[in-house]
């Protein structure tokens, strides 16, 4: 099963500055994402992982890169292909943006958190979600809260013909 999970603005932005748009603002979505890809693989970018600069822990780390990251606990592989072969468990493609272009047509489902904002000095964006391949099958809707400074729905797509 190969997944993408995402966290999108109104525009589909989702970073600018190597950095998230809400950073540390959402914290339930990114319990959310610790929830779904505990145990498994996750894809990502270069740019992605010298973000976070270390390795999420309890997953296995792969990073899409002609330059090898060397840090212990990722693996580094120069394209899309040989990391969906190198992933031993369910593999969930996690950013960023020339990732998520690249691999959205691979992909059997998307877990797509939107984010009720918009920050016009997003830079990376999210590509188009065609409602001719993919169909909306939940919708789980957060209001702002004290700990959350933005509403949100937990969204999950899975393909047309599934
Ligand atoms: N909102 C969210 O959910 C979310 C999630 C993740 C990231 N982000 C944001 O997204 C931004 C980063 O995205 P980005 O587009 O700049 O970078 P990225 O996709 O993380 O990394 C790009 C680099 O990864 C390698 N790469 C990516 N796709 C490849 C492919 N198909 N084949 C071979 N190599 C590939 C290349 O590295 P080399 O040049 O080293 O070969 C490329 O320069 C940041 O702002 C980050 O915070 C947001």
């Amino acid at each position: 099963m190969k997944s993408i999970i995402v966290a999108v603005d109104k525009k589909l932005g989702i970073g600018a500055d190597n950095d998230l748009l809400w950073m540390k603002d959402l914290p339930d979505d990114l319990a959310y994402f610790k929830r779904r890809t505990t145990g498994a693989s996750v894809i990502m970018g270069r740019n992605t992982y010298d973000s976070m600069g270390r390795p999420l822990p309890n997953r296995e780390n792969i990073v899409v890169s002609h330059r090898p990251v060397g840090d212990e606990g990722v693996l580094t592989t120069a394209s899309l292909q040989s990391a969906y072969e190198l992933a031993r468990y369910p593999i969930f493609v996690m950013g960023g943006g020339r990732i998520y272009a690249d691999a959205i047509d691979d992909m059997d489902r998307l877990y797509v958190t939107e984010v009720n904002a918009e920050f016009p000095q997003a830079t990376v964006f999210f590509p188009r979600i065609d409602p001719t391949v993919w169909k909306e099958v939940s919708r789980e809707h957060h209001d702002a809260d004290e700990r959350n400074k933005y509403a949100f729905d937990f969204v999950v797509y899975d393909r047309n013909d599934s």
